[in-house]
């Protein structure tokens, strides 16, 4: 290891860094609260313009702005003077590509209470959610219905992505009807029938998972194509479909209760019928192809559901303890997700 005086202090300063993510975090989270970005919009402004439309004090308003600034939110054309970078305008909380809603829930005690028992986790294998809060993760959001409602759309803003590449990665033309069990607000679902106007579809979710589902299908011109149907993915999953796809919904569960939800997928399908796994899938060694927050949100499952991301190996042997086996991968960039094919074994 070299010890010269420059790398190490590039190795210190990396660290620090690192230290103080969290708090980058909070910078982040502070600007969609106080609507920082909604404020500058796609304008320059003063930092009084800014405080004033957001109601603070002017000082601590330049404080959090020149934060904002050295992480790359916002840029400072003239001292006092700011309007949002790219990265910055996804925090408005409308608009193309918006992330408000995921920097809010990702950056909310809620989610994080748990990561400062990773130790713990790692120790025992066990997610720390329950310890700090009591019940299981979507059972306390039912408990929180603001945080819940804000936790469907970060999931479909996470989504949005991933619903650009997979209707034109996968031959969905060839079906009648597909469900998308644990499918939230229904954005992936609404993509795919978007894009093929003979294919009916099924959104299986919890009452309150699916809460907005009508209203995206309505906006989408889908409403007389696509039936929501609310219940438990652990009793039952809706037959009648030619494929069911889950996309990030196994890895929110460790193997067990991903079997049962997979045996109830098998169940549900025709002997020919495909199942559809949208998820990441993790090399056998850690490579550049798969980008950090993969790695981190395999933490984020063990913390507070105690799920995982999985390699292909694990989905094979999850996948064939339900009855299925698995039959392509397919990447899907820029999501960093694949779609992990598998027919009845
Ligand atoms: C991580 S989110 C994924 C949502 C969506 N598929 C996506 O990728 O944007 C997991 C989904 O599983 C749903 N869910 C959790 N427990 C469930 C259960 N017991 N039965 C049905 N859905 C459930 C949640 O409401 C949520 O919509």
């Amino acid at each position: 290891m070299s010890d010269s005086p420059d790398t190490t202090a590039a190795a210190r300063l990396a660290v620090v860094n690192l230290v103080f993510g969290s708090m980058s975090a909070q910078v982040v989270a502070a600007c969609v609260k106080l609507g920082v970005a909604d404020a500058l919009d796609g304008a320059e402004r003063s930092v009084g313009q800014v405080a004033a439309a957001c109601g603070t004090p002017t000082d601590t308003m330049h404080r959090l702005l020149r934060a904002a600034t050295a992480i790359g939110l916002v840029a400072e054309p003239g001292p006092g003077r700011f309007a949002l970078t790219e990265a910055g305008m996804l925090l408005r909380s409308t608009g193309p590509g918006s992330l408000s809603a995921f920097a809010r829930v990702f950056t909310d005690p809620v989610m994080l209470t748990a990561w400062h028992r990773l130790d713990d986790a790692v120790r025992t294998g066990r997610t720390t959610f329950e310890q700090a809060f009591g019940v299981e993760f979507f059972d306390h959001l039912k408990a929180e219905p603001e945080l819940g409602a804000a936790f469907n759309t970060a999931m479909s803003q996470g989504t949005h992505v991933t619903a650009a590449v997979l209707p034109g990665a996968y031959d969905f033309g060839r079906f009648a009807a597909i469900a998308d069990v644990g499918g939230g607000d229904g954005t992936l679902l609404a993509a795919i029938l978007g894009r093929h106007e003979n294919l009916r579809g099924v959104l299986f979710d919890t009452a309150e998972g699916s809460a907005r589902a009508g209203d995206v299908f309505a906006a989408a011109g889908l409403a007389g194509r696509c039936e929501i149907r609310t219940g438990d993915f652990f009793g039952s999953v809706p037959g009648g479909v030619d494929a069911i796809v889950l996309k990030s919904v196994l890895h929110d569960w460790d193997d067990e209760r991903a079997t049962t939800i997979l045996r109830n997928c098998r169940e549900a399908l025709p002997d020919d019928g495909r199942l559809l796994v949208v998820e990441p899938v993790l090399p056998e060694a850690v490579a550049d192809v798969v980008a950090p927050v993969i790695y981190l949100s395999d933490l984020n499952m063990l913390v507070n559901l105690g799920g995982k991301e999985r390699t292909r190996d694990e989905f094979e042997v999850l996948l064939r303890g339900a009855g299925f086996a698995v039959e392509d991968v397919v990447p899907l960039p820029p999501s960093g997700f694949c779609l992990v094919e598998a027919v009845a074994a």
